[in-house]
């Protein structure tokens, strides 16, 4: 499977949970490629240190995504289990070019209104390559959230309605995430007791089972901007395939 960490805002956490995600899997013995998409190379420098100090690290590719062509996905398939794609925040074609590439979606945002916003320019994004690929699957991970805060009880509510799916799995604002890369860990091996480590254990589970599920019929937004998210809501709600409304038909 191909997963890419998308998202138009930058510090959401895909590079954090394309890396952690990554050596949870490597832990778990699959075959794990990471492409590192942003120019920023994070994602490689936390490799790089993992080696340095002689510790498991996953296979990362820095090659451009843009080049890649239909022709390389088998092999890229055949050669690993999980292909994890980190992208660049601010550059919109890269996601594209990923997406083209990949089963599944995963955005991550902090429960926080301004996060939210950016939310819409994302799912436009994703739903334009939906409509070449109607496979491609699409969710959110609250990260950073705040456990006992207002914000944390209406986080859901407000990031259920930017058309993608909100996984049960959230992630806290929670220093071992920011101290495993230093160590080229990730958290489940820095601190496997912590509750990070149980969050990125059961977000991998998660994820993992939701890419495999088979897809559910959706809906495809049609290639322009959402001027009135009300009236697209109202529409999608009407296209949804509903098989009791088809029994009744
Ligand atoms: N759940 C979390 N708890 C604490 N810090 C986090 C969490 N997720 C990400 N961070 C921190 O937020 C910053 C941005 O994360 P990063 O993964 O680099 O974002 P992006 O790749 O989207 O730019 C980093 O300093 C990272 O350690
Ligand atoms: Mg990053």
């Amino acid at each position: 499977m191909i997963i890419s960490l998308c998202g138009t805002k930058g510090g959401t956490g895909k590079t954090t949970v394309s890396m952690s995600l990554a050596l949870e899997w490597l832990e778990r013995g699959r075959r794990v490629l990471v492409v590192d998409a942003d120019p920023q190379r994070s994602a490689s420098k936390w490799a790089e240190e993992a080696r340095k100090q002689e510790r498991q690290a996953p296979n990362v590719a820095t090659y451009d995504i843009r080049r890649m062509r239909s022709t390389d996905l088998p092999g890229l398939k055949a050669d690993n289990d999980i292909v994890i794609i980190d992208c660049p925040a601010r550059q919109p074609e890269v996601q594209r070019a990923a997406l083209m590439a990949s089963d599944a979606a995963l955005v991550p945002s902090a429960p926080s209104v301004v996060d939210a916003w950016a939310l819409n320019e994302t799912f436009d994004l994703v739903q334009r390559v939906a409509i070449v690929r109607s496979q491609l699957k699409s969710f959110v991970l609250i990260n950073r959230q705040v456990a006992r805060t207002h914000v944390a009880a209406g986080a859901r509510s407000l990031l259920s309605n930017y058309g993608f799916d909100l996984l049960k799995s959230e992630w806290g604002n929670r220093i071992a995430f920011q101290a495993a890369p230093k160590m080229g860990l990730g958290v489940t091996a820095f601190a496997p007791m912590s509750k990070a480590a149980d969050e990125v254990r059961a977000l991998a589970d998660e994820v993992h089972e939701a890419v495999r599920a088979p897809s559910r019929p959706k809906f495809i937004a049609p290639p322009v901007p959402i001027r009135d998210r009300k009236a697209f809501e109202e529409y999608e709600r009407l296209r949804v395939y509903e098989p009791a409304f088809a029994q009744c038909s």
